[in-house]
Formats: structure tokens, C-alpha cells, sequence
């Protein structure tokens, strides 16, 4: 059997197929953005059936940069944006509406709600998340409340739930699969992450009727089968974990205390707590890293909603920058003088503070500061978020700062300035792997390993090599002054300071 490996990463702004080869080398790639819906203030929407043609447009361009065709891949793995809700109809395939995308926000008051009936506690012992719009159950439950009938369907079975791995299964599987895999649904607010099930009493406070729901799977297991029709070849799924957990797996994250971090859309570090549940008492998530032969690893997580997008918001939103690449170069001429502070909480902030009613604020501001302290101030912040993660980690778990090293990746680290202001700031040194498609490689590895054509556990953990160590470099008063002046920031942006 040939090694190919497809992996699909399906993110929060665009598509990506990528085909690896036997030495898990890119043999091709296909990449297609898709449309992002703001139909009111705080709400984000996607379309499925956009989503869905950009899977099957982003294979294709991967078989023919590959110059393969379907019936050589030995499997594949995919991987995708986490809690984005989608409903469809079981006869027909067909989506109820838009999906609701994990940045939106529509249901803050229905969290609060829960939250006033004191049930944050339940949901966090038995889901390690917190009470926020950001995960798939509030979310879900607003579209059964607010699509005419559907509550009542979904009772007959007539409609299911599903992230979008699911969706994209079922698809992929002409509607014979109705599947996901346990990082995903761990980050649904509706999954027993102790008891590895979905949880009765969650189901009922949510009133999402359980016949509605995916069966969950293992990360590397049988998920189905893409139907020849589509591709010309049946491709067996083997491989499944939302992005941020299969990007953990690409970095090799396996023993507990390691640590990534990767800076997307947003940005999101994960701590490898082994098979201890460790429970944050810093408002960081407990979530499940990933499961394998039926064993379950646990990982504590920080998520800051804002990470790409604050450069996305330069360019796009005040036109300083043309293209993201620069925003290190200009970051770099800033004035060091000026202390200029960019709070990006666009979709209010994630942890440790969970304040979905904060709105974005720049502090600092002199009749000098331009684009150089803007760019300066947008990657800074990414880098002080980060900080605040690490710092809750290090509260959290036994594993104290000294001996903390980051594995970084995603878009944002190719810039040498931000990875050196990272470990600056975190005090802590960084390392950028060789590899940076981890979240694809990661997936990869799941469904190929299961296909018995890539390396075991061990042997694909040998293979990760670092590009560059960033240490930390900076005088102890200035990083001090800095983050005190951050911290001051995010509590003038804070809904309740
Ligand atoms: O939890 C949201 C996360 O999975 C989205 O990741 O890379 O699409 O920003 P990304």
C-alpha cells in the first residue's frame, strides 16, 4: 500500500487539503478561503454547503499538485475548526441554516442565565469548560429554539448535530456515517469528559434531544468511508481531532508537560496533563488532548479568541498594512519610548478572564504613535495573552515555570521579532519547529499510523526537529514594567473591572 496520507484542516477562515507522502513530506496542497457571515453585531456564521464544496475543490487541487489520484491514498485524517455548530436534516443532508461559528457570541445572556441558576459548577465538572457562548451546547440549543420545529424534529431523529467533522463525514460518507471523535466533542459543553459519554443531565439543561447526536469515536479509528462517486476512489477515514488537539499530536505533544502553542485565527496553548484531569482553578479549560486504544489523555488549555486576526483587523480594518508579513518589520522600528497597548477582545476575551461583553481598546496613545506602534502593539499582545496562559498553567499544575519550553506554530510564527518577543515576554524559551503544518501533519499522523502505512507513536514523536530556540533576552525591569502595563490594560477593558 502506497504512504499517502489526505488530510483536511478545515479551519475558522479557510479550507486546506494536504497530501503527504510516505516520508510525511507535502507532496501536494490545495487552499481555498470561504466566506465569513456577520449577520448582527457579536454573531459569526458559516455556510455548510460553502464549506463542504470547498473540501471536495481543496482535495482535488491536492491530487493534481501531487499528481496522484484518490485510489492512492491509503487514508485520511481530518481536522477542523472546533465547537461551530451545524444541524441538518437526516433525510436529506441538507443544513437547517447557517452554522454558528465558535466566535460568535449570541448566547452570552443564555450563559449568564445558566449561570445564575448556579449551574457553571455541574457544567465544569463534568465538561472541564466554562459557561461561555464560545463552546457548541448554548449554541445548539439556540438554533433548536429559534428554527421553527426543530426541537421537535430533532426529538424524532430527524435532524443531527454535528461539529464540523461530522458534517464533512456524513458528506464525505454519502450520509453513511454519523461520527466525531472525543476532542471534539469534548468541546461541546454536552460530553462527560471523565465518563468518555454524552452527559443525560447536560442534554436535558441544554434540552438538546440525544438522538440528535454523533456517536464518538477514538482519534485514530474506523470513521467511514468517502464514497468512490466523489473522488473516483473510496478513501477510508481513519484519523479525527478538532485542530488545536491535532496540532498537540503534530508537535509531538505526548509526554505530560509539554506544551504548545499555535497563533491562527486565535490563539491556543495546550499543556499535556497525561491521563490526570487536571481541574484549573484559574479559569483555564480541562479538555481531552486525545484518545487512543480507548485511553484518554487530558490537556489544560488557555484560548485567546484573537490572535491572526489582530493583524488581519491592521490590514483589512485600518488599512495600515498591506500584507501580514510585514507587521514584524514595522513592529520592529517602533519607538521603544512609547508604551502603546492594543486589548484586542473583538469577540470579548477568552482566558483566563471569560468576559464576553469586553470590546476591543488601545491604550497609550501620543500624538506620535503610527502604523510602527499599532503593528507593535497588535503582536505584543498576542505575546502578553500568551504570558497569561503560562502563567495559570504554572498556578495550575505542578510543573513549574523553570522548566516550561513552548512549541510554537501556526501563521503568525514566521516572524523572528515576534517569536524573540514572545520568549521575552514569557520568560521562557520558544521553540519553532522545522515542520509548520503541525495541525495537518497531526490528523495525517492519526489516520496513517491507523492504516498501518506511517510510524508508530514513538518513532513519529523522533522525527519532530526545531528550526530556531528563541530565549528569552530581556532586562527583568523592562519585561516587569511591561507586563504590569499590560495587566493595568486588560483590566480598564474589562466589562466588570
Ligand atoms: O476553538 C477554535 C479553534 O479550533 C479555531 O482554530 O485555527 O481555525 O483559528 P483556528
Amino acid at each position: 500500500m502506497s504512504g499517502y496520507v489526505l488530510a483536511i484542516d478545515q479551519g475558522t477562515t479557510s479550507t486546506r487539503a494536504i497530501i503527504f507522502d510516505g516520508e510525511m513530506r507535502i507532496a501536494g496542497a490545495g487552499q481555498k478561503e470561504f466566506k465569513q457571515i456577520y449577520p448582527r453585531s457579536g454573531w459569526v456564521e458559516h455556510d455548510p454547503e460553502e464549506i463542504w464544496v470547498s473540501v471536495v475543490s481543496t482535495i482535488h487541487m491536492a491530487l493534481r499538485e501531487a499528481k496522484i489520484e484518490a485510489k492512492d491514498i491509503a487514508a485520511l485524517g481530518i481536522t477542523n475548526q472546533r465547537e461551530t455548530v451545524v444541524v441538518w436534516e437526516r433525510e436529506t443532508g441538507k443544513a437547517i441554516g447557517n452554522a454558528i461559528v465558535w466566535q460568535d457570541r449570541r448566547t452570552a445572556s443564555y450563559c449568564d442565565n445558566l449561570k445564575r441558576q448556579g449551574l457553571e459548577k455541574t457544567f465544569m465538572k463534568k465538561t472541564g469548560l466554562i459557561l461561555d457562548p464560545y463552546f457548541s451546547g448554548t449554541k445548539l440549543s439556540w438554533l433548536l429554539a429559534n428554527v421553527k420545529g426543530a426541537r421537535a424534529r430533532a426529538a424524532k431523529g430527524e435532524l443531527c448535530f454535528g461539529t464540523i467533522d461530522t458534517f464533512l463525514i456524513w458528506r464525505l460518507s454519502g450520509g453513511k456515517s454519523f461520527v466525531t471523535d472525543a476532542t471534539n466533542a469534548s468541546r461541546t459543553l454536552m460530553y462527560n469528559i471523565a465518563e468518555n459519554k454524552w452527559d443525560e443531565d447536560l442534554l436535558e439543561i441544554l434540552r438538546v434531544p440525544a438522538a440528535m447526536l454523533p456517536q464518538v469515536k477514538d482519534c485514530a479509528d474506523d470513521f467511514g468511508v468517502a464514497d468512490p462517486s466523489i473522488f473516483g476512489a473510496a478513501i477510508p477515514v481513519l484519523g479525527v481531532a478538532g485542530d488545536q488537539q491535532a496540532a498537540t499530536i503534530g508537535q509531538a505533544c505526548f509526554e505530560p508537560g509539554m506544551m504548545k502553542s499555535t497563533y491562527g485565527t486565535g490563539c491556543f496553548a495546550l499543556l499535556n496533563t497525561g491521563a490526570d484531569m487536571v481541574r484549573s482553578k484559574n479559569r483555564l479549560l480541562t479538555t481531552i488532548a486525545y484518545r487512543l486504544n480507548g485511553e484518554t489523555t487530558y490537556a489544560l488549555e488557555g484560548s485567546i479568541f484573537i490572535a491572526g486576526a489582530a493583524v488581519q483587523w491592521l490590514r483589512d480594518g485600518l488599512g495600515i498594512i498591506d500584507r501580514a508579513s510585514e507587521t514584524g518589520e514595522l513592529a520592529e522600528r517602533a519607538d521603544p519610548t512609547q508604551e502603546v497597548y492594543l486589548v484586542p477582545a473583538f469577540t470579548g476575551l477568552g482566558a483566563p478572564h471569560w468576559d464576553p461583553q469586553a470590546r476591543g481598546a488601545i491604550f497609550g496613545l501620543t500624538r506620535n504613535s503610527g502604523r510602527a506602534e499599532f503593528a507593535r502593539a497588535a503582536l505584543e499582545a498576542v505575546c502578553y495573552q500568551t504570558r497569561d496562559l503560562l502563567d495559570a498553567m504554572q498556578r495550575d499544575w505542578k510543573n513549574g515555570k523553570d522548566d516550561t519550553v513552548l512549541r510554537v506554530d501556526g501563521g503568525m510564527v514566521a516572524s523572528d521579532w515576534t517569536m524573540q518577543r514572545l520568549a521575552d515576554l514569557l520568560e521562557a524559551p520558544v521553540d519553532r519547529p522545522i515542520i509548520l503544518e503541525t495541525t495537518a501533519l497531526g490528523a495525517a499522523w492519526l489516520a496513517g499510523s491507523r492504516a498501518g502505512v506511517w510510524p508508530d507513536r514513538k518513532t513519529f514523536s523522533e522525527t519532530w526537529k526545531r528550526d530556531r530556540r528563541f530565549d528569552p533576552a530581556m532586562d527583568e525591569k523592562t519585561r516587569a514594567a511591561k507586563v504590569k502595563g499590560w495587566r493595568n490594560a486588560v483590566k480598564r477593558t474589562l466589562s466588570e473591572p
